[in-house]
């Protein structure tokens, strides 16, 4: 191994020696150290651990070994308005003494409930779950039934979560299957077409469209490469959707109440027939979201001739999650004017100044995002543009990216999927820093490969 880097993991090392005994004990307990494969922080190639979190507060995460980071993952994207929001902690704080669950309807449910009706234009009813995997398998299967077809069309690189029905055409973008003990893509009914490729979609559909029940696609593709819709894409799905009795379903658990308070539906003004959230609307607890028309919805009315089975859950609608989401939605929708604005003109100018730093060290990088989402893709070749989905995965260097990883925690900063998402307490300086250390970072890693 080449010396410098030897010389990074030996910091690594130094800075994390409690992270790395409670790696060892990890080991013992879970699979690969953890209970989410992302969670290793590209640190298992290394022989490193990731590091342990201790506390959270605003932009910054404390570990275990007294290391501050900027956060710039903010708990999967989820934590909008930073870390422990004393709003978002009054609200838990003055609901756990009342019983921090039912296990029964609850008005806080309600209030929730009323506060994503009002703010989402696709989202006339909905049902609460437990996760955004959950949601996204509902909202296939309320597909399904209420257009009587089998076929799911979902987009290369989109990550709608590990249930049996989406779980395909993931990393695995020309095979399909993601996991051993999935049923292949043939029998499990998933076709896949690449994000903002038009004609491949009508062809696919050509070929295919008696027997598509459901589009399921995330307006702006998140995990899959934070990549925008080019002009025209989400109005010839909505159009062809529309036209051939196909439902489209939105899948806005990264999106939803990110881009805008009206979710991306609102600002792209694209309606979908059904909307699935998660993420922000549950304030850092656990939440899913199943919404949309009230006709595809009451389908879930058991007891008026409704036969599908959604929503649920031991936890679901619990009260703690229902009162942490109105905090955040509360804290997001009084301040949407400047909050909104502030993300999004910050997001742009990061861009900008990625790009500037990629093209200045000659880096074979690129960066994508909308708004708030971040993403560097470290590639093999030095691109100028970004044709499909599928690319994103085929040319990863996946040396680079887990360089870039390591090299940016030795810095403080911490990021995933490429970069991640700003949240509102982002700071100017927090900004500047990561700008500073991500320069660093990428001279490194350019003049060594
Ligand atoms: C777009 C999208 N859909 C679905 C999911 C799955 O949500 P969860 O992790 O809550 O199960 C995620 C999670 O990252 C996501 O980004």
């Amino acid at each position: 191994m080449v010396n410098w880097l030897i010389e990074e993991k030996k910091i690594y090392r130094q800075k994390h020696k409690k992270s790395l005994e409670l790696w060892k004990k990890a080991q013992k307990q879970f699979p690969a150290g953890v209970s989410h494969n992302i969670r290793d922080f590209h640190m298992t190639p290394f022989e490193l651990s990731p590091p342990f979190i201790a506390s959270a507060k605003g932009s910054k995460l404390f570990d275990v070994d007294g290391n501050t980071y900027i956060d710039y993952w903010i708990t999967h994207g989820a934590a909008i308005l930073g870390h422990a929001h004393e709003a978002i902690l009054k609200a838990i704080a003055e609901q756990l003494p009342k019983g921090n669950h039912f296990g029964m309807v609850n008005e806080q449910s309600l209030v929730l409930a009323q506060k994503i009706i009002d703010a989402t234009p696709g989202i006339e009813k909905l049902r609460f779950c437990t996760t955004g995997t959950e949601a996204t398998m509902y909202a296939s299967r309320l597909a399904r039934a209420f257009t009587k077809k089998k076929k799911i069309v979902k987009v290369r690189g989109g990550w709608h979560g590990g249930n049996d029905t989406l779980f395909y055409y993931v990393k695995e973008v020309e095979k399909g299957m993601e996991s051993k003990g999935l049923k292949s893509q043939q029998e499990a009914g998933i076709l896949s077409f690449d994000y903002n490729d038009i004609e491949g979609f009508k062809q696919l559909l050509e070929e295919n469209k008696n027997e598509i029940a459901a589009v399921i696609m995330e307006p702006v593709l998140g995990a899959g490469g934070a990549i925008p819709p080019k002009e025209g894409f989400l109005e010839t799905i909505r159009e062809e959707t529309t036209k051939n009795d196909i439902l489209l379903i939105y899948d806005e658990i990264i999106t939803g109440f990110r881009l805008d308070y009206h979710s991306a539906q609102g600002l792209f003004d694209v309606i979908p027939d059904l909307t699935t959230m998660g993420k922000i609307v549950g304030g850092g607890t656990p939440i899913g979201i199943i919404g949309g028309r009230d006709d595809i919805l009451e389908q879930a009315n058991l007891q008026k001739d409704g036969e599908v089975w959604i929503g649920g859950g031991t936890f679901s609608a619990n009260p703690v999650s229902m009162v942490a989401g109105k905090a955040t939605l509360d804290t997001l929708e009084k301040n949407k004017d400047e909050f909104y604005k502030c993300l999004n003109d910050n997001g742009l100018k990061i861009r900008e100044r990625i790009d500037e730093i990629l093209n200045k060290h000659d880096a074979t990088a690129f960066v994508t995002g909308v708004g708030s989402m971040i993403c560097i893709h470290w590639f093999k070749e030095r691109i100028s543009e970004l044709k499909t989905s599928s690319e994103v995965k085929l040319n990863l260097d996946s040396e680079k990216v887990n360089r870039f990883q390591l090299l940016m925690l030795n810095r403080s900063i911490l990021t995933r999927s490429g970069f991640g998402y700003l949240c509102t307490e982002h700071s100017k300086e927090d900004i500047e820093i990561a700008m500073m250390k991500l320069e660093e970072t990428v001279k490194i890693i350019t003049q060594n490969s």
